[in-house]
């Protein structure tokens, strides 16, 4: 008889950070690989947490640098699994700026797929996610993601990756 598949919810995983000058261009702003790095951490955690194995980056989708982020930037970023598939995982992230007067200003947003792996480093099934209301609208942009990438194997076929 196989196993009830768990229900549970997502937690979100919270990262500060201090933009240092050797993340940034001469004209001061942080370099986008910089910013990717952090957001690939940050959600690798928050998928980590959720599936309670190790996980891999599997894609990077719909990154959006919609406002600068400067030498001397205090940035929070959020992490949250929003959607899940069998052994697959969604998480939205977001980076912020700190204006220093209480307010954040939403810079970049990406959404990241991890699979999650068992110890023989075999994918292996995550829980069910238990959606709450505030995620409502970033999964339903995480599943429309999914199938515009979907579609975009379909027509183009995967990349190719031989060198
Ligand atoms: C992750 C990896 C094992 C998947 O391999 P695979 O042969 O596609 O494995 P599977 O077919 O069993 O797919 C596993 C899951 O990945 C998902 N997946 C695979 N390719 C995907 C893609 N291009 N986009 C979205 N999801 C994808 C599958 O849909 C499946 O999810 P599901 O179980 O929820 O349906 C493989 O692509 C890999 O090792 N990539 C390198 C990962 C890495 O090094 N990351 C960077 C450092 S962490």
């Amino acid at each position: 008889m196989s196993e009830q598949r768990r229900v549970k919810k997502a937690e979100e995983m919270v990262n500060w950070n201090l933009v240092f000058p050797n993340q940034a261009n001469p004209a001061g702003n942080m370099f986008g690989g910089d910013v990717l790095a952090i957001m690939d951490t940050t959600a690798a955690m928050a998928a980590k947490r959720f599936s309670e194995n190790q996980v891999s980056t599997v894609t990077v989708e719909a990154v959006h640098f919609a406002k600068p982020i400067m030498v001397g930037d205090n940035i929070k970023t959020t992490a949250k699994v929003v959607a899940v598939g069998n052994t697959s995982m969604i998480v939205k992230c977001d980076v912020y700026r700190d204006d220093q007067k209480g307010g954040l200003l939403k810079c970049v947003s990406a959404f990241l797929t991890f699979v999650a792996f068992d110890y023989q480093r075999h994918p292996t099934q995550v829980p069910e996610l238990e959606l709450t209301q505030e995620d409502k609208e970033a999964h339903q942009m995480a599943l429309i993601i999914k199938q515009s990438a979907k579609q975009r194997e379909v027509e183009f076929g995967q990349l190719d990756t031989t060198p």
